[in-house]
């Protein structure tokens, strides 16, 4: 009997949400929160040791069993990343399902394999969106879409619907977040297509789009120098961008400018309208303190991650050994 554990990380983005959809820059850290999932053969789908249902297996899980074409599975799920909170949870879910069914079907369960399936899974189900939220869970670390890299910082290139986006690693200075979560779950979808609609009927919404990507690049090149000073203050000026999108909320509103006497600089993160923000500073506890006291839930976060990891376990009778399945894509960063 085969067991397979696997897991994948949340993810936070520092700048370039909504803009990266049409291709525009991009960056996001892998956080230590984790969706680990394990999986063996099974008569039927269960979740959690019950019945599979549309409400305990979710359309990605779906999608990606159909596309490998498994024989049913059960599942059990542990999610440390709270869903709809723009944390990138269905990613890290999809990369850790799709990293568990492909080892339990002996397939590749490289980094750049689990990253695109994931990425189907998500635009399957979302019907839209960029491969950010997958690749950097995939990969873990901090990766960056659309910016100048060195050769030997490329990941992967991925197209859909007439953009592209070339993923590359970026190396992170030591910094400190704090995220807010205003508990508000919002699915990034219906947001992805506000922005789409917006953009699409006004030029000045295409503008600020592009002011977003401009900012991203700006940013790349501050965290590069280590000047926390001047990323804190385009995260703040990327917030006021995001907000005039129409995907900022009172709440998200209230916790940056709560975050920001304590902070670099502090914005929305992800898709909003909810969801979570996030503060860069170096008084993470009175952040956190702010955070709470606008009914927020902080969360002190560590980056520096690994991505999707996989574990392979035959099971002989009582005993059982742990073995590898390929190279672990754990490892192929480190
Ligand atoms: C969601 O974490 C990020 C968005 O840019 C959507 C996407 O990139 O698919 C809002």
């Amino acid at each position: 009997m085969t067991t397979v554990s696997a897991s994948a990380p949340g993810k936070f983005v520092i700048l370039g949400e909504h803009a990266v959809v049409y291709g525009k820059p991009a960056l996001a850290l892998a956080i230590d929160m984790r969706f680990s999932i394990r999986v063996s053969r099974s008569d039927a789908y269960r979740v959690n040791g019950q019945p599979a249902t549309p409400y305990n297996m979710s359309s990605h899980m779906r999608y990606i069993s159909d596309r490998i074409g498994t024989t049913p599975v059960s599942v059990y799920v542990d999610g440390r990343v709270p869903s709809g909170s723009g944390l990138g949870s269905s990613a890290a879910l999809s990369n850790a399902y799709a990293a568990a069914i492909s080892a339990l079907e002996g397939l590749p369960t490289d980094k750049e394999t689990i990253a695109r399936l994931a990425y189907e899974a998500e635009y399957a189900s979302q019907g839209r969106g960029s491969p950010m939220d997958t690749s950097a869970s995939a990969n873990g670390y901090g990766i960056a879409l659309n910016v100048p890299y060195r050769e030997e910082d490329f990941l992967w290139h991925i197209e859909k619907d007439g953009n592209s986006w070339d993923v590359s690693k970026i190396e992170v200075p030591h910094m400190t977040f704090v995220i807010g979560n205003t508990g508000i779950k919002a699915a990034t979808g219906p947001l992805v297509e506000k922005v789409k609609k917006y953009t699409e009927s006004n030029t000045f919404a295409a503008g600020i789009v592009d002011e977003i990507g401009q900012v991203t690049l700006d940013g790349l090149d501050a965290m590069k120098r280590n000047d926390l000073e001047k990323l804190g203050a385009l995260m703040t000026y990327d917030h006021k961008l995001l907000s005039i999108l129409g995907v900022s909320c009172n709440e998200l509103n209230h916790m940056v400018e709560a975050a920001i006497p304590y902070s670099y600089g502090a914005k929305l993160t992800g898709s909003g309208g909810g969801g979570c923000m996030v503060a860069l500073t170096d008084r993470p506890e009175k952040v956190a303190k702010a955070i709470r006291s606008h009914g927020g839930t902080p969360y002190i976060i560590h980056t520096g991650v690994k991505g999707v990891t996989v574990k392979v376990r035959e099971h002989e009778g009582h005993r059982h050994y742990i073995k590898k399945k390929g190279r672990d894509p754990a490892e192929d960063s480190e």
